[in-house]
Order: C-alpha cells, then sequence, then structure tokens
C-alpha cells in the first residue's frame, strides 16, 4: 500500500533556498528522490533579495530564507537554527582571547557579502545597533568565496556556521560579544497558496530531516536557546 503511495506523488518540485541552505537542502535531495523517484526537482540557491523576487513571481513551490519577508503575507515554518558567528584565520591574535569587545570588528580588515544578502543585513543591524563601523576590505557575493579570502589572511567576516563543514580545522570562531547572532531558517510560500501533493511531501520530509540533523549533530533546534 505504501508503495502505491509512493507511486501517485509524481511531478515537478520547484525549491528555492538562500547560499546558507545549500549546506542542508541539497544532502537531503538523495533520500528523498529514493523514496519518491517520481518526483523531479529544480533547486535556486541564491541570496534573500532574490528569493524575495522569486517569490513574488510565484516561480517556485517552497523557499527556504532565514529573514522572513515584513511586507508580505507568507507561512512560515522555522525547521533548524542558522546562528552566524565570527570567523577568522585559525592562527588570528584574537583567536584565544575570550568575551572579545564588539568594538574590535571595527580595526580587522573585514570580508563582506553583497547587497541583498540577508547576512549583509544582519551584521549591518548589528554594527548599527552599536554605533559601528566595519573596514570593508573586500565585498563578495559567496560565503565559499569568503572563507578562503579569509583562509588567504585578507581577513575576517561573519557567516553562518553552516557554512563550516569538513574544513573546520582551517578557521576559528572568535568569541565576540552579542555573537553569534541567532536565527533561523524557515520554510516559507505565499499565504493565499495551495501546496501540490508533492510539495507538501517535501514540506513534511524537510521538516523530519532537521528534527534528525537535530539529534545527531551538536546543533541545537531553533527552539532551544543556544546557550553556547
Ligand atoms: P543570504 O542568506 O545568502 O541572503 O546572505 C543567508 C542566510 O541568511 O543564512
Amino acid at each position: 500500500k505504501v508503495a502505491d503511495l509512493k507511486g501517485l506523488k509524481q511531478g515537478q518540485l520547484r525549491l528555492a533556498v538562500i547560499t546558507t541552505a545549500k549546506y542542508f537542502v541539497p544532502r537531503l535531495l538523495g533520500p528523498f528522490c529514493e523514496l519518491y523517484p517520481g518526483i523531479d526537482i529544480s533547486l535556486q540557491v541564491t541570496n534573500h533579495e532574490r528569493i524575495l523576487e522569486r517569490m513574488v513571481n510565484n516561480l517556485d513551490d517552497l523557499y527556504v530564507m532565514s529573514q522572513v519577508p515584513e511586507h508580505l503575507d507568507v507561512n512560515c515554518q522555522p525547521f533548524l537554527d542558522n546562528p552566524l558567528v565570527v570567523f577568522a584565520p585559525v592562527n588570528h591574535p584574537l583567536a584565544k582571547e575570550k568575551n572579545i569587545p564588539i568594538q574590535r570588528l571595527a580595526n580587522e580588515p573585514f570580508i563582506m557579502r553583497e547587497p541583498g544578502s540577508g547576512t549583509r543585513r544582519a551584521i549591518q543591524s548589528l554594527l548599527d545597533e552599536h554605533g559601528l563601523t566595519v573596514k570593508v576590505k573586500l565585498e563578495l557575493g559567496s560565503n565559499e568565496a569568503i572563507k578562503q579570502a579569509i583562509a588567504g589572511g585578507l581577513g575576517i567576516s561573519v557567516l553562518s556556521r553552516h557554512t563550516l563543514l569538513t574544513d573546520a580545522a582551517e578557521f576559528s570562531i572568535l568569541d565576540v560579544q552579542y555573537f553569534p547572532i541567532q536565527r533561523t531558517w524557515y520554510m516559507v510560500y505565499p499565504a493565499g497558496k495551495q501546496l501540490s501533493i508533492v510539495a507538501r511531501t517535501y514540506y513534511e520530509y524537510l521538516l523530519e530531516a532537521a528534527k534528525k540533523f537535530v539529534e545527531q549533530t551538536s546543533l541545537s533546534s531553533y527552539s532551544k536557546a543556544d546557550s553556547s
């Protein structure tokens, strides 16, 4: 009977996710496709501004983002923490310091994401709150490119902790006041929209997968405060 039901789940699934979700969402598509071989998927990975444009133009079934649009009527479901942390090269002089005053960030060459990035917006609003400006040495439109620039000694940056994979040994996460910036990934779709069976199936699958991920890793779920 289960096999019959699986057979019914056929069609197209169109996903659009913010840049940091690419460290999570594509990996889970393998097992999903195995479960539902009749579903074909397209996945767009881009920044918040572009995701919003796609949503306004109704180009996709489901969106993953960490800043829910204020001016659009949407359904949103939080599913996993997405904290922003301060990345520095592994041998950075601040790497061993504790509780670094946020003002210290202003002295370091900083590598910043492009305008339209939610990461950039979150950093900017924390800096504004404290009346700080950072010295932007380099602006880059990719988290991976920023990591390479940090490893190359160009400066420090603030990125999602999810961007650290097997390369964690190359970086230090600085213990700066007011960090991590706590954020959450949400699954989002326009409020009036009826999800297809395929999209609904994926929605439930991703929630379940996030739960398992939390159980298997040290990342806390969005609902628990990260006290570390
Ligand atoms: P961004 O979003 O690609 O728009 O910076 C990433 C995030 O908010 O985690």
